[in-house]
């Protein structure tokens, strides 16, 4: 997208984003109709779905030649990243969303040619927006996020995961990644892959680690954390595919190369 049109985009995703989270706080002790997906604790309301189709209305409408790739099944089958595409995970964190009322975010990320060029994280009960334009830097509500520090001890990290890494995995044996929980300083599990994101660009998360996120978790995000000088890939340190699923590992730049090195001890 030239300068424009980015400007274009993201004023109006941005309005939209911000509109959806209202109408989500809004209704937020409103009964819910909740479905299960792919297993029982898969959730989806019915406010999943009506966010994604706000979206999508708007963007079909407002947008006519761009594409949508999102969680819920209003967007379009895509087999290729070329042209603007809208990746959209309407509420990321849907069993915070229905436990606990917080804790879960809207997420749009918006790539053209397969480039991060914008990216939206909503904490909607908090009302804290994250927001970068490539080139740009990364916003957190109106405060420029820092570039993340220069030098990060993996003994002095923080990383974001959940439990199941410690469980028996298909990707890194448990005994590795009980090693890893022991060397870092701390973990957390937020329950919301694209606030782990937004943590890791502002620099109060190192790094976050998942076995298997779709595109629509990540796309916001590797936006965002690329502004602030973080990198994203997989847990081999390989390059993503944003048309399918993928390991991830999203953090400071200075620890990467030594997670990524301690988890190929213990790979599968
Ligand atoms: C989920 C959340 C969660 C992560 C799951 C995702 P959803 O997204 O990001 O933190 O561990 O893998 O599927 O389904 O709540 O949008
Ligand atoms: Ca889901
Ligand atoms: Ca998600
Ligand atoms: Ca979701």
């Amino acid at each position: 997208m030239n300068m424009e049109e980015r400007t274009k985009v993201y004023n109006q995703a941005r309005e939209w984003v911000l509109q959806a989270g209202a109408v989500i706080r809004d209704k937020i002790n409103d009964p819910l109709t909740i479905d299960t997906k792919s297993n029982p604790n898969d959730l989806v309301t019915t406010m999943d779905k009506d966010t994604e189709e706000f979206f999508v209305t708007n963007i079909k409408s407002e947008f006519p030649d761009h594409f949508i790739l999102s969680e819920e099944g209003f967007g379009d089958n895509l087999t290729n990243m070329d042209g603007t595409v809208w990746i959209i995970d309407p509420i990321d964190g849907t069993m915070n969303f229905v436990h606990q009322k917080r804790n879960f975010a809207i997420s749009i990320g918006i790539f053209h040619d397969g480039i991060g060029e914008i990216g939206f994280i909503y904490d909607v009960m908090s009302d804290i927006l994250y927001c970068a334009k490539k080139g740009e830097g990364a916003y957190k509500n109106e405060m420029r996020l820092l570039p993340l520090k220069e030098k990060v001890n993996m003994e002095e990290a923080i990383l974001g995961m959940n439990h199941f890494w410690l469980c028996s995995n298909r990707l890194v044996d448990e005994q590795t990644m009980q090693q890893l929980v022991k060397t870092v300083r701390g973990t957390r599990t937020y329950g919301s892959a694209a606030l782990e994101f937004a943590y890791v660009a502002e620099g109060i998360v190192d790094g976050y680690l998942t076995m298997s996120l779709a595109p629509w978790d990540i796309a916001a995000g590797i936006v965002i954390v690329n502004e602030v000088g973080g990198v994203t890939t997989n847990i081999d340190g390989k390059q993503l595919d944003m048309l399918s699923k993928n390991s991830v590992f999203t953090c400071n730049t200075s620890i990467q190369k030594n997670i990524v090195d301690f988890l190929q001890k213990g790979r599968k």
